[in-house]
């Protein structure tokens, strides 16, 4: 077997000082805010390429192009939702002398797997995935994550990186949950088909209600844009319901009105509906 896995504690993995070593990093902007903060950490340059912030589909959609020699792709991207094809990201490992996909997200999204990189690394000593078991498995307290990538890399990060990065706890969970292969399958199949009702139900749900538009997402998570600010509902969300929702204003890009709004069961979905509502009649948008 050509490509291999290292398991990674994501804030002390490696793909920083790789980055670093084969140059100036491309980032899309809006996206998650961790990569900017592993690069800063080991001064490594970037650029920001805006993100056009409207699209039809939740996808697979066509990557956007990054002009710079370390491509980082999140894959959907965080916090939009969008699913990139991968026909639109295999051109990206002849133009570009590493390519960082990650696929946090990818096992949640209905035939997600379809777009994955992973088998494009038997062929691509360029070619980094990432992956985590957090979003999953609903288990963010474990940490535990796996690069997927030619060995010789990994044998150099192996150098690099932190000893111990996973402790002895996490690494038998991590078994539990990925063996047998039956019930690993079993379970994303499960999450899936709950990604796929709630999303469309929490879709058309948001969409009636006035001054909120949800875009289009693949995943656990809807942006939504808002006809003003959405600030004081977020407050008011918090406050008067114990609903936290995800303030958009740390996002590169995104601004007092937008929210992501992360799927719950259909109980706590509703919740969210009435809540809302409440709060939307109590004090329009502008
Ligand atoms: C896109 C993306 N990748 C990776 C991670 C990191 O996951 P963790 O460190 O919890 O494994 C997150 C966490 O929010 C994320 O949103």
């Amino acid at each position: 077997m050509l490509c291999c896995l290292v398991m990674v504690r994501p804030s002390c993995s490696p793909g920083r000082r790789a980055a670093d070593a084969a140059g100036v990093s491309g980032l899309l902007a809006p996206g998650f805010a961790d990569y900017r903060r592993a690069l800063q950490c080991w001064k490594a340059p970037w650029i920001d390429v805006p993100l056009v912030l409207s699209w039809e589909k939740a996808g697979p959609l066509s990557h956007p192009h990054l002009q710079a020699p370390v491509a980082w792709i999140c894959n959907p991207h965080n916090p939009t939702g969008q699913l990139w094809s991968r026909a639109s990201l295999e051109p990206l490992l002849a133009t570009h002398g590493l390519v960082i996909c990650d696929e946090a997200f990818l096992p949640l999204v209905p035939t997600g797997e379809q777009q994955s990189m992973i088998p494009l690394v038997e062929h691509h000593p360029n070619l980094v995935v990432i992956r985590s078991l957090t979003k999953l498995f609903g288990v963010a307290g474990l940490r535990v994550g796996y690069a997927i990538a030619q060995p010789e890399r990994l044998k150099r990060w192996s150098g690099w990186r932190d000893p111990w990065p996973v402790n002895g706890i996490a690494a038998a969970m991590t078994e539990q949950l990925l063996v047998p292969r039956g019930r690993y399958q079993a379970w994303c199949r499960r999450v899936q088909h709950w990604t796929a009702t709630e999303g469309a139900w929490m879709q058309r749900q948001l969409t009636a209600v006035p001054g909120l538009c949800p875009m289009p997402s693949s995943v656990n998570y809807l942006l939504v844009a808002g006809a003003g600010s959405l600030v004081p509902l977020r407050e008011a969300m918090e406050q008067r319901h114990r609903i936290l929702l995800r303030d958009c204003r740390s996002f590169e890009g995104l601004g007092e009105s937008w929210l992501r709004i992360g799927l719950q069961s259909r109980r706590n979905n509703r919740r969210i509906i009435r809540a809302l509502r409440e709060e939307l009649q109590r004090s329009p948008l502008a």
